[in-house]
């Protein structure tokens, strides 16, 4: 268990996404606490359907290189310095999380099991921020990309949810104001009422 202890309420609403990494080392182990804390997510049926690959560390090199040459096909025809600028934000993480679950044919087992892997995501970024750890769950297209999917090592059958970046900042962006509970609730029957009055 980590020291800090953000309450629930702290880390939901303190968290930010970390779009600026310094390019600090994340460790394994808080990372693996990370997900084996983060599983609690509810799931329907406690499917789990859930599986991650995860580069942090000695893996992150071929990882960037695979991220490179999917981002940057024509990577060999640019100097050293653009190709560096270019992969920064792909080289300053400490650790990636790809979080991949089964396409289920039925529809609702399906969304469910995208739903639970969303909690699931959550979870860790809420964990990782009580650790002083950023993330930014992203969703470029290249995940949906067949040759990127297939040297991740991710299946047919199989999608990715987010690839989800950890790493420390320097920087504490400011969150977007959220709408407010009036602008977004309706009472249930209220409209009926109104309708009633007509
Ligand atoms: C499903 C999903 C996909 C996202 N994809 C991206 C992405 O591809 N690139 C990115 O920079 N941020 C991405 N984000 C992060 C959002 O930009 C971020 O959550 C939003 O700006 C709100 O900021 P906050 O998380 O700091 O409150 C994604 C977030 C979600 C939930």
């Amino acid at each position: 268990m980590n020291e800090q202890a953000l309450t629930v309420r702290e880390a939901i609403v303190g968290r930010r996404s970390i779009k600026k990494f310094n390019g600090q080392p994340v460790d394994r182990e808080d990372l693996f606490n990370i997900i084996d804390d983060a599983v609690w997510a509810p799931n329907h049926q406690n499917r789990e359907p859930w599986r991650l690959i995860v580069a942090c560390g000695k893996e992150l090199k071929k990882l960037h290189e695979l991220l490179r040459d999917t981002t940057i096909p024509d990577w060999r025809t640019l100097s050293e310095d653009e190709v560096e600028k270019r992969m920064q934000k792909f080289t300053t993480p400490g650790a990636y999380v790809f979080v991949i679950v089964p396409e289920d044919p039925r529809q609702k087992e399906r969304l469910e099991d995208f739903a639970a892997a969303c909690a699931l995501i959550q979870n860790m970024m809420l964990l990782a921020w009580d650790y002083g750890i950023g993330t930014c769950w992203k969703t470029p297209e290249f995940l949906d990309n067949p040759a990127f999917r297939e040297k991740l090592g991710v299946k047919p059958g199989e999608r990715i949810v987010g690839m989800v970046q950890f790493g420390y900042f320097d920087e504490l962006p400011k969150g977007k104001e959220r709408k407010k509970s009036d602008e977004i609730v309706t009472i249930f029957g209220s409209d009926q009422e109104e309708n009633d009055e007509d």
